[in-house]
């Protein structure tokens, strides 16, 4: 075993967890396993739970500013562990990704403007824009060979004028794909042709598998880092997106003004205090226990593959090389999503998000979390294997 314990079971109920507590509301059951929503069932590593003990024995929990040195952290971090050279003055502070894609979309567009994205997607993506009146463009990935890729002709073909942004997910949930140098360069051929302003959301690229990197979009060219906003931050590396504490790195400085302006207007740019703390120990402390959770994480992927494979034929894993929470593939069962929906909340005891939920590309599959200790994942599996093989369905 190693220094951390990720097999330790932690009931989160009455902790009001959405995961655990919120499951009669969004499932109307509540008697679950849960396997929906991009958290983890792992506390926070040591470091983050022994500044945020500290922190709160001062009592006072006023207005908070970043220091220099979470800007620094950031800036460490980003270099460490993704190769990329940034400057503290480009990060802006956001109290998460979802609210900097929003942000994004208030400074710089303008209601009707189109803005692209590739699902089956993090289902945000298409409330945020919508919600802002903004016009949905789809580009789907296409499923291939038991993984996704781009269409990049199609993409070509749906940037008319009127589309002014692409909403990037790297790494891309739920497809789990890490996106390579080859895919992110012709990217930014096309971004640059076509003067997108591209908002790249990569708040899971620190969850990355043996054999795939992660690569910045913004650090392929300096045109890429003159249009892109780079989304990230430590919630779901570290488990704390309870701490709302993201950042938006832009070295544009216009589009940073812009960003800023609308950011201190909505008065979001202040920040957690405790996830202020939280960024900042996480970041300098953390990365220890991280290399530990990817080897728990890509194990419960091998436990998952495999278990399908010996139990469940029929039902395969969309295998991830980024993320928890890839996709499982129940194409075979042949219903529809919501069928499938009921199938895995009534038959088989668990609860996981609808493939349709992120787009009708999604039809046919359901997300499954794997950031669960492994006796949790074989009981999810395993309801799922007793509903399939009940002779009643
Ligand atoms: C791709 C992606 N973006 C953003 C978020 C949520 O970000 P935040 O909680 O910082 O708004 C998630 C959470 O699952 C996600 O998967």
């Amino acid at each position: 075993m190693g220094k951390f314990d990720f097999d330790r079971i932690i009931d989160r109920k009455g902790t009001s967890s959405e995961k655990w507590d919120g499951l009669e509301k969004k499932f109307g059951k509540a008697n679950l396993i849960s396997m929906w929503v991009a958290d983890m069932d792992f506390e926070a590593p040591p470091c983050v739970k022994q500044v945020i003990r500290e922190r709160s024995e001062h009592g006072i929990f006023g207005y908070t500013d970043q220091p220099d040195s979470f800007y620094n952290a950031v800036v460490e971090w980003v270099n460490k562990r993704h190769g990329w050279n940034i400057k503290a003055d480009w990060i802006c502070n956001t109290p998460g990704v979802v609210p900097a894609l929003s942000a994004s979309l208030m400074a710089f567009t303008q209601p009707g403007d189109g803005v692209v994205i590739q699902p089956p997607v993090y289902y945000p993506f298409f409330s945020v824009i919508q919600g802002r009146g903004r016009k949905l463009v789809e580009n789907p990935l296409i499923f291939e060979n038991g993984k996704f890729r781009m269409d990049f002709e199609d993409l070509e073909a749906r940037i008319t004028p009127e589309v002014k942004v692409l909403f990037l997910c790297s790494p891309h949930n739920p497809t789990g794909r890490v996106w390579t140098r080859k895919e992110l360069d012709r990217l930014a051929r096309i971004c640059r042709e076509k003067d997108l302003l591209v908002v790249s959301d990569e708040i899971h690229s620190d969850i990355v598998y043996k054999g795939s990197v992660h690569t910045p979009l913004a650090s392929v060219s300096a045109d890429m880092a003159s249009r892109t906003i780079t989304c990230i931050s430590p919630s779901k590396t570290f488990n704390i997106a309870g701490l709302s504490t993201s950042v938006a790195v832009i070295p544009d400085e216009r589009k940073r003004s812009y960003f800023e302006r609308v950011t201190e207007f909505l008065h979001i740019e202040g920040g957690n205090l405790f996830g202020t703390f939280a960024l900042e120990a996480a970041y300098n402390e953390g990365e220890e226990w991280l290399e530990e959770l990817l080897e728990y994480l890509e194990d419960n992927i091998d436990y998952t593959e495999d278990f399908l494979a010996e139990n469940i034929p029929g039902v395969s894993l969309v295998r991830p090389e980024g993320t928890y929470v890839p996709l499982l593939d129940f194409r075979s069962l042949e219903m529809s999503g919501e069928e499938l929906q009921q199938f895995l909340i009534h038959r088989a005891g668990v609860a996981m998000d609808g493939g349709h939920w992120f787009g009708r590309t999604g039809e046919g599959f359901a997300r499954i979390n794997i950031a669960t200790p492994r006796s949790i994942l074989r009981k999810g599996l395993e309801g799922i294997e007793k509903a399939i093989k009940d002779p009643a369905r």
